[in-house]
């Protein structure tokens, strides 16, 4: 692999044209990608701009998006747990395995506040998303989504998995 993240120049997303957005994720999903459960997960929600970054190659063409939304998990009790849901994230096809993935991941884990982490819950393979930032499916067993999903690949990454409740459906956080 050459690993090109060293000169990935990270930057918030919303100093991006967001039609530039859609056509990468466009390019870096199937088209039918807006049928997916993990946009109903965070239907009607905005995507989070402090947690939320591009990823631009040596000659400032944009390669690579992450975007984080604020979702949650109602418990049977009707409470409703705050998560952050992170994802897509996304790089061009011809511009994989080259650490740009790792680069935008690492930038918005890198913001979560330590002092009051949320939850982060995103849809997909574990292998990739435990190796590095340590995302297990042990805890969410128990939950439910608005849609079809393998659930080997819904994932939490959570400071104190204790507080995870077992069950609940997760959706938008709508408070
Ligand atoms: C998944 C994705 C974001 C990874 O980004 P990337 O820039 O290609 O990956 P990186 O260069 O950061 O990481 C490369 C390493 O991760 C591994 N890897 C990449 N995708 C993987 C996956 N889905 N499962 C397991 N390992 C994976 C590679 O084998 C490589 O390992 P190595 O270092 O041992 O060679 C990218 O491939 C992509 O956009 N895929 C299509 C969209 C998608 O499925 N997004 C994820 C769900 S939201």
């Amino acid at each position: 692999m050459s690993n090109t993240s060293d000169t990935a120049t990270i930057i918030p997303l919303d100093n991006v044209d967001p039609a530039l957005v859609e056509a990468l994720l466009d390019r870096a999903f199937e088209p039918e990608r807006h049928k997916r459960t993990a946009y109903k997960v965070r239907e009607g929600m905005e995507w989070l701009p402090a947690l939320s970054f591009a990823a631009m190659d040596e000659n400032d063409m944009l390669v690579g998006t992450i975007q984080c939304w604020p979702v949650a998990l109602t418990d049977d009790d009707s409470r409703a747990h705050p998560m952050i849901m992170v994802g897509p994230v996304a790089v061009l096809p011809e511009q994989q395995n080259r650490g740009y993935g790792q680069a935008l991941m690492s930038a918005a884990m890198a913001c979560i506040d330590d002092r009051a982490p949320l939850p982060q819950v995103l849809i997909g393979d574990p292998e990739y998303y435990g190796r590095f930032w340590g995302f297990t499916n042990a805890s969410t067993g128990g939950w439910a989504l608005p849609g079809p999903f393998e659930a080997h690949r819904l994932l939490v990454r959570c400071a104190n998995p204790a507080v995870l409740p077992e069950k609940g459906n997760l959706g938008p956080w709508t408070r």
